[in-house]
Protein backbone atom coordinates (compact mmCIF):
# COMPACT_ATOMS: atom_id res chain seq x y z
CA UNK A 1 0.00 0.00 0.00
CA UNK A 2 1.43 3.53 -0.72
CA UNK A 3 -0.35 5.51 1.41
CA UNK A 4 -2.13 4.23 4.20
CA UNK A 5 -3.64 6.80 7.23
CA UNK A 6 -5.86 5.21 10.40
CA UNK A 7 -7.72 8.06 12.03
CA UNK A 8 -5.09 10.63 11.19
CA UNK A 9 -5.46 14.31 12.93
CA UNK A 10 -3.49 17.07 12.53
CA UNK A 11 -3.30 20.22 14.02
CA UNK A 12 -2.07 23.68 12.93
CA UNK A 13 -2.21 26.39 15.38
CA UNK A 14 -5.30 25.72 17.46
CA UNK A 15 -7.42 24.06 15.38
CA UNK A 16 -7.83 20.38 14.38
CA UNK A 17 -7.15 21.06 9.97
CA UNK A 18 -7.39 17.38 9.49
CA UNK A 19 -9.72 14.86 11.73
CA UNK A 20 -10.16 11.05 11.50
CA UNK A 21 -9.00 10.26 8.24
CA UNK A 22 -8.14 6.69 7.17
CA UNK A 23 -7.64 5.59 4.03
CA UNK A 24 -5.23 2.61 2.13
CA UNK A 25 -4.42 4.21 -1.32
CA UNK A 26 -2.47 1.84 -3.97
CA UNK A 27 -3.16 3.43 -7.37
CA UNK A 28 -0.64 4.61 -9.17
CA UNK A 29 -2.39 8.62 -9.78
CA UNK A 30 -4.43 9.87 -6.83
CA UNK A 31 -6.12 13.26 -7.29
CA UNK A 32 -7.01 15.05 -4.06
CA UNK A 33 -10.41 17.29 -4.58
CA UNK A 34 -12.29 19.54 -2.58
CA UNK A 35 -13.40 23.22 -1.63
CA UNK A 36 -10.63 26.12 -0.59
CA UNK A 37 -9.94 25.40 2.89
CA UNK A 38 -10.81 21.71 3.10
CA UNK A 39 -7.45 20.59 3.92
CA UNK A 40 -5.98 19.35 0.51
CA UNK A 41 -2.81 21.04 1.22
CA UNK A 42 -2.66 19.85 4.27
CA UNK A 43 -2.68 15.87 3.71
CA UNK A 44 -0.65 16.66 0.85
CA UNK A 45 2.16 18.29 3.46
CA UNK A 46 1.04 15.36 5.99
CA UNK A 47 1.96 12.84 3.43
CA UNK A 48 5.16 14.65 1.82
CA UNK A 49 6.38 14.38 5.76
CA UNK A 50 5.98 18.46 6.10
CA UNK A 51 3.64 18.67 8.99
CA UNK A 52 3.25 16.43 11.26
CA UNK A 53 0.21 14.60 12.79
CA UNK A 54 -1.40 14.88 15.95
CA UNK A 55 -2.20 11.24 16.28
CA UNK A 56 -3.01 8.50 14.28
CA UNK A 57 -1.20 6.31 12.10
CA UNK A 58 0.54 7.01 8.93
CA UNK A 59 2.89 5.23 6.48
CA UNK A 60 4.18 6.59 2.79
CA UNK A 61 5.70 3.93 0.63
CA UNK A 62 6.12 1.80 3.77
CA UNK A 63 7.71 4.34 5.65
CA UNK A 64 6.35 5.99 8.84
CA UNK A 65 7.26 10.69 7.95
CA UNK A 66 7.69 10.81 12.22
CA UNK A 67 10.74 8.25 12.08
CA UNK A 68 11.96 7.75 8.55
CA UNK A 69 11.44 11.03 7.45
CA UNK A 70 15.32 11.46 5.96
CA UNK A 71 14.48 7.89 3.67
CA UNK A 72 11.19 9.73 2.62
CA UNK A 73 12.86 13.10 1.70
CA UNK A 74 15.03 10.77 -0.58
CA UNK A 75 12.22 8.78 -2.71
CA UNK A 76 9.35 11.38 -2.52
CA UNK A 77 9.65 14.57 -4.63
CA UNK A 78 7.49 17.99 -3.87
CA UNK A 79 5.76 20.24 -6.20
CA UNK A 80 3.90 23.51 -5.12
CA UNK A 81 1.54 26.35 -7.64
CA UNK A 82 4.24 28.79 -6.61
CA UNK A 83 7.52 28.00 -8.68
CA UNK A 84 9.63 30.98 -7.38
CA UNK A 85 9.83 29.40 -4.31
CA UNK A 86 10.83 26.56 -5.34
CA UNK A 87 14.05 27.55 -7.44
CA UNK A 88 16.85 28.14 -5.57
CA UNK A 89 20.30 28.73 -7.63
CA UNK A 90 20.98 31.58 -10.26
CA UNK A 91 20.94 29.61 -13.37
CA UNK A 92 18.41 26.60 -15.12
CA UNK A 93 21.41 24.12 -15.14
CA UNK A 94 22.70 24.89 -11.75
CA UNK A 95 19.28 24.50 -9.81
CA UNK A 96 18.45 20.97 -11.43
CA UNK A 97 21.88 20.03 -10.24
CA UNK A 98 21.33 21.40 -6.98
CA UNK A 99 18.76 18.61 -6.47
CA UNK A 100 21.15 15.53 -6.76
CA UNK A 101 23.89 17.13 -5.25
CA UNK A 102 23.06 14.70 -2.10
CA UNK A 103 23.84 11.97 -4.33
CA UNK A 104 27.22 12.75 -4.73
CA UNK A 105 27.59 11.50 -8.30
CA UNK A 106 30.25 13.78 -9.34
CA UNK A 107 30.23 16.11 -11.77
CA UNK A 108 30.35 13.73 -15.48
CA UNK A 109 27.63 11.68 -14.12
CA UNK A 110 25.79 15.06 -12.75
CA UNK A 111 26.49 16.99 -15.68
CA UNK A 112 24.67 13.80 -17.35
CA UNK A 113 22.09 13.66 -15.50
CA UNK A 114 21.15 17.11 -15.99
CA UNK A 115 21.38 17.46 -19.03
CA UNK A 116 19.08 14.07 -20.10
CA UNK A 117 16.20 15.72 -17.41
CA UNK A 118 16.53 19.48 -19.13
CA UNK A 119 16.23 18.06 -22.43
CA UNK A 120 13.28 15.59 -21.19
CA UNK A 121 11.29 18.90 -19.92
CA UNK A 122 12.12 21.00 -23.34
CA UNK A 123 14.72 23.44 -21.28
CA UNK A 124 18.31 22.50 -22.77
CA UNK A 125 18.15 25.90 -24.62
CA UNK A 126 17.84 27.87 -21.37
CA UNK A 127 20.03 25.89 -19.38
CA UNK A 128 22.56 28.95 -18.80
CA UNK A 129 19.83 31.58 -18.25
CA UNK A 130 19.32 33.03 -15.52
CA UNK A 131 16.25 31.18 -13.11
CA UNK A 132 14.81 34.34 -12.54
CA UNK A 133 14.68 35.48 -15.68
CA UNK A 134 12.20 32.29 -16.78
CA UNK A 135 8.71 32.81 -17.60
CA UNK A 136 6.25 31.55 -14.95
CA UNK A 137 5.67 28.33 -17.28
CA UNK A 138 9.16 28.14 -18.01
CA UNK A 139 9.99 28.31 -13.50
CA UNK A 140 7.02 25.86 -13.48
CA UNK A 141 8.97 22.93 -15.99
CA UNK A 142 12.49 23.67 -14.24
CA UNK A 143 10.68 23.35 -10.90
CA UNK A 144 9.19 19.86 -11.80
CA UNK A 145 12.62 19.07 -14.06
CA UNK A 146 14.05 19.41 -10.56
CA UNK A 147 12.06 17.35 -8.74
CA UNK A 148 12.18 14.07 -11.71
CA UNK A 149 15.85 14.70 -12.38
CA UNK A 150 15.83 12.65 -8.47
CA UNK A 151 14.06 9.84 -10.00
CA UNK A 152 11.38 9.66 -6.94
CA UNK A 153 9.33 7.11 -6.54
CA UNK A 154 6.52 9.38 -5.45
CA UNK A 155 5.73 12.96 -6.67
CA UNK A 156 3.37 14.72 -4.53
CA UNK A 157 1.85 17.98 -6.02
CA UNK A 158 0.05 20.90 -4.40
CA UNK A 159 -1.93 22.28 -7.58
CA UNK A 160 0.87 22.20 -10.12
CA UNK A 161 -0.96 24.05 -13.02
CA UNK A 162 -2.49 26.85 -11.00
CA UNK A 163 -0.78 30.09 -12.49
CA UNK A 164 -0.23 28.77 -15.98
CA UNK A 165 -1.60 29.10 -19.31
CA UNK A 166 -3.58 26.21 -20.74
CA UNK A 167 -0.82 25.27 -23.19
CA UNK A 168 1.68 25.01 -19.93
CA UNK A 169 -0.71 23.66 -17.82
CA UNK A 170 -1.55 20.89 -20.43
CA UNK A 171 2.35 20.43 -20.36
CA UNK A 172 3.34 20.03 -17.24
CA UNK A 173 0.18 17.34 -16.45
CA UNK A 174 1.43 15.32 -19.35
CA UNK A 175 5.07 15.23 -17.72
CA UNK A 176 3.07 14.30 -14.35
CA UNK A 177 1.33 11.55 -15.34
CA UNK A 178 3.43 10.24 -18.55
CA UNK A 179 6.13 8.96 -16.82
CA UNK A 180 5.50 5.79 -15.87
CA UNK A 181 7.99 5.62 -13.15
CA UNK A 182 6.15 7.36 -10.29
CA UNK A 183 3.23 7.22 -8.21
CA UNK A 184 1.80 10.57 -8.27
CA UNK A 185 -0.58 12.28 -5.53
CA UNK A 186 -1.75 15.82 -7.25
CA UNK A 187 -3.83 18.13 -5.63
CA UNK A 188 -5.78 20.04 -7.90
CA UNK A 189 -9.32 22.29 -8.58
CA UNK A 190 -8.90 21.79 -12.23
CA UNK A 191 -11.46 18.92 -12.39
CA UNK A 192 -10.78 17.56 -15.90
CA UNK A 193 -7.14 16.97 -14.58
CA UNK A 194 -8.24 14.88 -11.69
CA UNK A 195 -10.35 12.56 -13.89
CA UNK A 196 -7.08 11.91 -15.21
CA UNK A 197 -5.73 10.26 -12.55
CA UNK A 198 -6.64 6.74 -11.29
CA UNK A 199 -8.45 7.25 -8.05
CA UNK A 200 -9.58 10.35 -6.24
CA UNK A 201 -10.30 11.58 -2.87
CA UNK A 202 -12.18 14.06 -1.59
CA UNK A 203 -12.11 16.20 1.45
CA UNK A 204 -14.86 18.22 3.26
CA UNK A 205 -13.90 20.61 6.13
CA UNK A 206 -10.94 18.36 7.10
CA UNK A 207 -12.70 15.27 6.54
CA UNK A 208 -12.36 12.70 4.20
CA UNK A 209 -15.54 12.58 2.36
CA UNK A 210 -15.04 10.17 -0.34
CA UNK A 211 -12.37 7.79 -2.02
CA UNK A 212 -13.59 6.31 -5.59
CA UNK A 213 -13.19 6.18 -9.01
CA UNK A 214 -12.38 10.23 -10.30
CA UNK A 215 -15.57 10.62 -12.65
CA UNK A 216 -18.06 9.50 -9.46
CA UNK A 217 -15.89 11.73 -6.71
CA UNK A 218 -15.89 14.62 -9.18
CA UNK A 219 -19.48 14.06 -9.89
CA UNK A 220 -20.20 14.19 -6.00
CA UNK A 221 -17.95 17.48 -5.79
CA UNK A 222 -19.85 19.17 -7.97
CA UNK A 223 -23.06 17.81 -7.15
CA UNK A 224 -22.16 19.83 -3.26
CA UNK A 225 -20.57 22.59 -4.82
CA UNK A 226 -23.94 23.28 -6.44
CA UNK A 227 -22.80 23.58 -10.16
N1 LIG B 1 -0.43 27.06 9.53
C1 LIG B 1 -1.73 27.05 9.77
N2 LIG B 1 -2.23 27.41 10.98
C2 LIG B 1 -3.55 27.37 11.25
N3 LIG B 1 -4.48 26.97 10.35
C3 LIG B 1 -4.05 26.59 9.14
C4 LIG B 1 -2.67 26.62 8.77
N4 LIG B 1 -2.56 26.18 7.49
C5 LIG B 1 -3.81 25.92 7.09
N5 LIG B 1 -4.70 26.16 8.05
C6 LIG B 1 -6.17 25.97 7.98
O1 LIG B 1 -6.42 24.63 7.67
C7 LIG B 1 -7.54 24.52 6.81
C8 LIG B 1 -7.15 23.67 5.61
O2 LIG B 1 -6.15 24.34 4.89
P1 LIG B 1 -5.51 23.71 3.57
O3 LIG B 1 -4.44 24.64 3.11
O4 LIG B 1 -5.13 22.30 3.82
O5 LIG B 1 -6.76 23.76 2.57
P2 LIG B 1 -6.85 23.45 1.03
O6 LIG B 1 -7.93 22.42 0.86
O7 LIG B 1 -5.51 23.16 0.47
O8 LIG B 1 -7.41 24.82 0.44
P3 LIG B 1 -7.11 25.57 -0.96
O9 LIG B 1 -7.97 24.90 -2.00
O10 LIG B 1 -7.59 26.96 -0.69
O11 LIG B 1 -5.65 25.49 -1.23
C9 LIG B 1 -7.97 25.94 6.47
O12 LIG B 1 -9.06 26.26 7.26
C10 LIG B 1 -6.78 26.77 6.84
O13 LIG B 1 -7.16 28.03 7.25
MG1 LIG C 1 -4.27 24.15 -0.88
Amino acid sequence: MSIRMDAVRVRLGDADVLSDVSLSLDARTIAVVGENGSGKSTFARVIGGLVPRASGDLSVLGLDPRTQAAELRRRVALVFSNPDAQIVMPTVAEDVAFSIRADRLGAAETARRVSDALERFGLSALADRASHELSGGQKQLLALCGAFVRRPELVIADEPTAYLDARNARLVADHLFHDAGHRLVVVTHDLMLAQRCDVAVLFEGGRLAAVGEPGEIVARYEAALGC
